[in-house]
């Protein structure tokens, strides 16, 4: 038996609580229009501010974005400084809108290993909105999600040596607690732009039962409307979670 209640089985009509979106394309977008990646990453923030805007409107509670994952600082350093200085001047510019409009950021993955500045900037933002009545926005950000598991087990382990914690007592509820994110409702939609079909390490555990969905758009061109549409696909799906 499983020690995570699971939702009943049946039709998502209610609509997803949470939806997580690789965000994927920004470099081809750029490259079939001659410019350069930049351009599409730039081009990358305008769909975020899009895409929040809409989950907010469509009811979602939690819309976690993949940003930036623990795999890429193995692209070129330029590239690294392009994107972390669009990441700054997105939450320098933009962090007022998200107070006005009630929303709530979050950040899961290993922040704090950015430039000290810009982690300033991200706990002021999330210590100003933490009061927001939602949806939350959830920014991974020099995420991984096997790197995110292997801390929650090294954590528990050491409660364990420690004598403080029976590992008889760990279960998948523990574990999903101890785990940075443990926070996160699971994920019910999980989007991924730009025609590529794979996970690269995000959110593994939270998406056990998640509904995924591929669409061929590349991000820059995806919307409100491209949401809606894919909320508009989940609700056909049937949902199982192993029952019939
Ligand atoms: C996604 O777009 C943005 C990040 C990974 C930061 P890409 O930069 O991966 O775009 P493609 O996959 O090269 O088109
Ligand atoms: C996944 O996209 C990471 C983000 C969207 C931030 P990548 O473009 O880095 O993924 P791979 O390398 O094609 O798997
Ligand atoms: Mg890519």
């Amino acid at each position: 038996m499983s020690a995570i209640p699971l939702p009943a089985s049946g039709a998502s009509a209610a609509g997803p609580r949470h939806v997580a979106i690789i965000m994927d394309g920004n470099g081809r977008w750029a490259k079939r229009r001659h410019l350069p990646r930049i351009a599409g990453h730039r081009k990358g923030v305008e769909a975020v501010k899009k895409v929040a805007r809409a989950a907010r409107d469509l009811g979602i509670d939690y819309l976690t974005l993949y940003a930036f994952s623990s795999e890429n600082w193995r692209r070129p350093p330029d590239e690294v400084r392009d994107l972390m200085g669009l990441l700054r001047r997105f939450i320098q510019s933009d962090i007022e809108e998200f107070i006005r409009e009630g929303v709530r950021l979050a950040i899961v993955g290993d922040y704090r290993a950015l430039a000290p500045d810009l982690v300033a900037m991200i706990d002021d933002a999330m210590a100003r909105t933490a009061a927001n009545p939602g949806p939350t926005v959830v920014i991974a950000l020099n995420y991984g999600a096997q790197a995110e598991i292997a801390d929650a087990a090294r954590r528990l382990a050491e409660q364990a040596s420690a004598g403080t914690l029976d590992p008889a007592t760990i279960d998948e509820t523990l574990f999903e607690r101890t785990l940075a994110s443990g926070k996160l409702p699971p994920v019910d939609l999980l989007i991924r732009t730009s025609g590529e079909q794979r996970l690269s390490n995000f959110l593994l555990w939270q998406a056990a039962y998640a509904e995924l969905l591929f669409v061929d758009a590349l991000w820059p061109d995806f919307d409100g409307d491209a949401l809606a549409a894919a909320l508009g696909a989940f609700a056909q799906r049937q949902r199982r979670f192993g029952g019939l």
